[in-house]
């Protein structure tokens, strides 16, 4: 039996539309300020997509875009001067930085009541309590697709691939929240493929590019693929983009499988959008 494709694409459509709507009914004004150090083209795909999607939403965006050689005290100072901007009530800084920059102190300068990635120590920490707080748009994201296909997901083994701050550790607390048995699987797991095959929900976020075979995949399982990689494709002579999972082989196996493009990717900004309208709801009603 095929798995069912989860369509990340339409269901980040539908949700973009319900912040859309959220926004002009409430007559809200949400402002996401966006950082882009340096010239990484992925970084700067993403930003575009973020900074479209916002408008898209009737939401202000800007994007600083500061060059690869920008000192660590200047991108302080810009954030500084967003965290007091009162149209700003989201700020992003696209990640990965430059290796001037300590990425940790960024991410700890922001306004925790600004930071729409989640990525703040306080808010990490908040999500790992259970306490209400901005959730990271990818995590976020994947549980919404699982829930697509399953609601209640109370004693299920989910396995987390990764162990990133950006996605693995913060899935794996949401899985927990949902009453999952969670396990977090990363380079130094011994029997990774063992690991898989008892997952009835698997999250793949190691950047590696078709690491899960088809047979690792438990039958009946969902697998959501976080992976977005670029590779060679010498029969189309030019490249394209993989996942963490060989898609083809699991969907054999799986009841429900992310596409890659078209799976979580899009779900990321829709995730974003949303927690920028929560920045704005939350400044509007202190
Ligand atoms: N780089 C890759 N993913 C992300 C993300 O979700 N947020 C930010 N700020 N940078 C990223």
């Amino acid at each position: 039996m095929s798995a069912q494709i989860i369509d990340g694409s339409a269901i980040a459509k539908r949700l973009r539309q319900e912040v859309a709507e959220k926004v002009k009914a409430r007559r809200l004004s949400p402002g996401l300020a966006v950082i882009l150090v340096g010239e990484n083209p992925a970084s700067q795909v993403y930003v575009n997509n973020k900074t479209r999607a916002c408008e898209e939403a009737g939401m202000k965006s800007w994007t600083h875009t500061l060059p690869a050689d920008t000192t660590q005290q200047q991108l302080l100072e810009l954030i500084a001067k967003l965290n007091d901007d009162k149209a700003v009530h989201g700020i992003l800084v696209q990640l990965p930085l430059p290796s001037q920059i300590d990425t940790q102190t960024i991410i700890s300068a922001v306004d925790p009541t600004k930071d729409v990635d989640g990525f703040h120590p306080v808010n990490a920490g908040r999500l790992s309590l259970g306490l209400p707080t901005f959730i990271s748009c990818t995590p976020q994201g994947c549980m919404i697709l699982i829930r697509e296909v399953k609601k209640d997901l109370s004693g299920k083994k989910a396995l987390v691939l990764g162990r990133s701050n950006i996605v693995g550790k913060p899935v794996a607390q949401l899985l927990l929240q949902a009453d999952c048995t969670v396990t977090i699987a990363h380079s130094k797991t011994q029997n990774i493929a063992e690991e898989c095959r008892s997952a009835d929900i698997l999250v793949a976020a190691i950047g590696k590019p078709e690491f899960v075979k088809g047979d690792w995949i438990k039958p009946g399982a969902i697998v959501i693929d976080v992976g977005i990689n670029r590779v060679e494709d010498k029969a189309r002579g030019k490249p394209r983009l993989v996942g963490d999972v060989a898609c083809l082989e699991a969907s054999k196996n799986a009841a429900a499988i992310t596409p890659v493009p078209g799976g979580v990717g899009p779900m990321t900004i829709a995730c974003l959008l949303r927690n920028t309208m929560q920045a704005a709801m939350q400044i509007a009603s202190n």
